[in-house]
């Protein structure tokens, strides 16, 4: 689910694969590139991760200064080489991501003007549609913009054609789309980061617009045809190489990254003078919003979960949530002037954007909290709260799970002193628990030897469940949702009181149970739920603090002791202890670590 394009004056190739390399992390199951050689469209494509295709390029180069490329995270058919794109035909070559959804009924009419398909994607239609057009005596750009208009569906598109070194065409619907400016030289790339090392100068195509790139310049129209302007901006992301810094995955690394991460993004929150959590600029007033409602995908909406009990308990606002795939449909009353809290790493997730705008629709204000600032979300909010986590690699998500923790923490902060329900001893109480968060954090890689014990008593599990009351039970959510991402083990989550409820059926020495268990006002009551999985001979692995390790010691196999933290941030060092864990078992399982199977990084259809 990546798309790059070179107009250039240089071979085009290791550009383009340079780029694939920087889309990687997205997530993908084949690759491909075409370029013109000679006028003539000529193309490589491979199953698999890019070496594959790094091999295919070696065996038989492609020249040519002006190429697309893509890696496809497959919707339409199987990841196979034969489904990988580019597709087209003598006279077009097509990238794209997302989906046509009118595919089938185009297909039937393409098929009946003549046309001959050699795929079932539905990409392939787009390339037939601009064949038709061109045969029919139409130059590139208007065949490109009678196919846009028949289009529906969410997509980003780009194309080359025969004989026409100097265009390439990208079309923007749903899915981002980024043109970069060069000298000489023109990109277009699925997002600023693959087009870092070639150039900075970025500009967005807004929904529904598509581009015509020549060598030295882009001109930008709306979907009815008219030309329209285009704002360029300077990418501030590193367009270096992103290494493992020696780490062995990406995940290793990212994990190792949490005390910095969590310290910057605290830094862009709290006023070191003042001690006090401080908001950007906001259009509307927090005292006046009656209540917020939480939405986002993944890992992102277990922060935001978790986000939820700090709000509600601290700031006495009540906080409504959902995933965003749901909450878009299920059609909520909405309360007047709520506020629409999304968050995402990426800012792209199709998802929480749909669920985005139609919470915009329903007249909610939109506030974001996310990773990526030059994404699609970060224009369509009123304000965006950035997590400084830097670039995440590693599909799983790890630091930019506790970003987003840490700025929610902030958040509930500051809806509760304008809201008046935390007085100024608890604000400082809170915050001071906070800047003590980093130090800590970095004492729990001492840890990291009793979490690898800890891995073998689950990684021979077929089914793992995880426990957690309270703020931890969205932790015990993250802790399963991580093991299943990259490991491939069944897990499931469950708040530790509803155990009794129904899961505690499953219970026997094949199935391990991960609590997180500090020992704060929920300690008795989540001891007590353990003690009945106990009693049934459940196998438990703990993780708490100092304090609860002595109490949880006669009942548990393993017992990690954290160290100790307020109770407020608990969640927080607890989410990286499952994280650890899940890595851990990873590795001894074997897994591609860093880019699980079946998984994308950053999910841009529906
Ligand atoms: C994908 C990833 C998850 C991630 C989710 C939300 O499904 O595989 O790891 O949590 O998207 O991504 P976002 O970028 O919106 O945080």
């Amino acid at each position: 689910c990546g798309i790059v394009g070179v107009i250039g004056r240089q071979d085009a190739t290791p550009l383009l694969f340079g780029a694939l390399r920087r889309l990687e992390y997205r997530g993908y199951d084949s690759a491909g590139i075409a370029t013109l050689v000679n006028g003539h469209i000529e193309r490589r494509r491979a199953e698999g991760k890019l070496d594959n295709l790094g091999h295919v390029l070696d065996r038989s180069p492609l020249p040519g200064l002006t190429g697309i490329g893509h890696t496809r995270w497959a919707t339409h058919g199987a990841p196979t080489e034969g489904n990988a794109h580019p597709h087209g035909t003598e006279r077009v070559s097509v990238v794209h991501n997302g989906i046509i959804e009118n595919h089938a009924e185009l297909r039937a009419e393409l098929e009946a003007e003549g046309q001959l398909f050699s795929t079932e994607t539905d990409t392939e239609t787009v390339a037939q549609m601009v064949d038709l057009n061109l045969k029919r005596g139409m130059k590139p750009t208007e065949a490109a913009h009678a196919c846009l208009q028949r289009l529906s569906g969410a997509y980003a598109l780009a194309m080359i054609f025969a004989g026409h070194p100097e265009l390439m065409i990208g079309a923007r619907h749903g899915a981002p789309l980024a043109v970069g400016f060069g000298e000489g030289e023109m990109f277009l790339g699925s997002d600023s980061l693959a087009l870092a090392p070639m150039t900075r100068r970025i500009a967005y195509l807004r929904d529904g617009e598509w581009a015509v790139l020549s060598r030295d310049d882009a001109r930008f129209f709306d979907a009815q045809g008219r030309e329209t302007s285009c704002e360029i901006s300077i990418s501030a992301l590193p367009g270096g190489a992103i290494g493992k810094d020696g780490y062995r995955h990406f995940m290793e690394k990212e994990l190792h990254e949490h005390p910095l991460v969590i310290g910057q993004t605290l830094q862009r929150m709290i006023d070191p003078a003042t001690r006090r959590v401080v908001m950007p600029d906001l259009p509307f007033d927090l005292a006046a919003i009656p209540r917020i409602t939480m939405t986002a995908c993944g890992s992102a909406f277990y922060a935001g979960l978790i986000g939820r009990y700090w709000l509600e308990a601290e700031a006495r606002i009540p906080v409504d949530g959902d995933v965003a795939s749901e909450l878009r449909y299920r059609e909520p009353p909405l309360a007047k002037d709520g506020l629409a809290l999304l968050i995402s790493q990426s800012g792209e997730t199709a998802d929480t954007l749909a669920a985005l705008r139609s919470l915009r629709q329903a007249g909610q204000h939109v506030m974001s909290v996310l990773n990526v600032s030059e994404s699609t979300m970060a224009r369509e909010s009123d304000v965006v709260l950035d997590t400084v986590a830097g670039p995440e690699i590693c599909v799983a998500s790890t630091k930019a799970f506790t970003a987003q923790l840490s700025v929610l923490a902030c958040l509930a902060i500051a809806f509760g002193r304008a809201r008046g329900s935390m007085n100024e001893s608890r604000e400082e109480e809170l915050v001071q628990a906070l800047l003590d968060l980093p130090g800590r954090a970095a004492e729990l890689f001492a840890l990291q030897p009793a979490i690898q014990q800890a891995a073998a008593m689950v990684a021979d599990a077929r089914d793992v469940l995880y426990l957690g009351r309270g703020s931890q039970f969205p932790v015990a959510l993250e802790g399963a949702l991580k093991l299943k991402e990259i490991s491939y083990i069944h897990a499931e989550a469950y708040a530790a009181g509803e155990m009794k409820h129904g899961p505690i059926a499953l219970i026997d020495r094949n199935v391990p149970i991960v609590a997180s268990v500090p020992s704060g006002r929920l300690f008795e009551k989540t001891a007590s739920n353990l003690q009945e999985a106990r009693a049934r001979g459940g196998r438990l692995l703990c993780f708490t603090d100092q304090a609860g390790a002595s109490r949880l010691g006669p009942l548990a196999e393993q017992v990690i002791a954290l160290p100790d933290v307020h109770d407020f941030v608990a969640p927080i060092l607890h989410s990286i202890a499952v994280q650890m864990l899940a890595y851990e078992v990873a590795l001894l399982k074997g897994t591609d670590v860093d880019q699980p199977r079946n998984l994308a990084k950053s999910v841009t259809v529906e």
